[in-house]
């Protein structure tokens, strides 16, 4: 997919933005009695942009959807995280994947974990769709889910009416079960994302009032479907699925993704 090197929203001036899963140290130091010296020692994230152009989805997802949604929500999101580590030298180092599971806390989430996790789900969503994304997966991915689901159709039907029944904010998820070895669809509120239940995600689509309220109101059946038919990126779900199966036996038949 091609860059969004046009992206007029990038954080490109930003003094502490780093690669997502890339925390750069920032060092202050203040001097205390001479040769004694207290470092401070912060990471930073940085707002990833889209892997498209803003209005590259377009006409089914505006570019002032992704103006809001990408360059004022996602942003929110950085920057309220690095706002909380700014306060919590303890957190540095930590890839987001890591910050996220190792914030959510067992269930007993810390003050970092809703900024944590959004940047994630955000930087995954994006990556979930593209620009003539939508109809159906092919080659393996197209198997697995023939053989976790019974046929696409089933699979497709159970997507939409997970994304509908979930109540208040949240998400949909297509998921490897790393126990069950198998496809799942999974709902999570707020900011929730299946790697807290160590599962590996393969497909988002974010059920946020501000991901769809622009261009399809409270229309959120709508919204759901053209996500199905036109945007959802089943070549990303074609990488991931492959990078899954590294660490997940699939069973048999054995099938290749990629
Ligand atoms: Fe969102």
């Amino acid at each position: 997919m091609g860059s969004s090197t046009c992206n007029p929203f990038a954080l490109t001036s930003h003094p502490f933005v780093t690669g997502f899963k890339s925390p750069k140290l920032s060092h202050s130091r203040r001097r205390l009695n001479g040769s004694q010296r207290a470092s401070k020692v912060t990471a930073y994230y940085g707002l990833k942009e889209t892997p498209y152009k803003l209005d590259a989805l377009e006409p089914y997802m505006s570019k002032r959807t992704l103006e809001k949604h990408w360059g004022e929500h996602h942003r929110g999101y950085v920057e309220g995280l690095n706002k909380h580590l700014e306060k919590d030298d303890i957190l540095y180092g930590y890839t987001l994947d890591e910050l996220v599971k190792v914030t959510y806390n067992n269930g007993n989430p810390l003050p970092e974990f809703n900024n944590a996790a959004q940047v994630w789900n955000h930087d995954f969503f994006w990556e979930s769709m593209q620009p003539g994304g939508g109809d159906m997966p092919k080659y393996g991915v197209l198997d697995q889910i023939e053989k976790d689901f019974g046929s696409f159709t089933n699979f497709r039907e159970k997507f939409i009416e997970s994304a509908l029944s979930l109540f208040g904010s949240g998400w949909v998820w297509l998921v490897v079960k790393r126990e069950e070895r198998r496809l799942a669809i999974v709902k999570t509120s707020n900011a929730i994302n299946p790697l807290v239940w160590d599962d590996i995600p393969i497909i988002s689509l974010d059920m946020w009032e501000h991901a769809y309220y622009l261009d399809y109101k409270n229309d959120r059946a709508k919204y759901v479907n053209v996500f199905m038919n036109h945007l959802v990126s089943w070549n990303a779900a074609m990488s991931r699925m492959g990078r899954a199966e590294a660490f997940v036996n699939l069973g048999e038949p054995k099938i290749p993704v990629a």
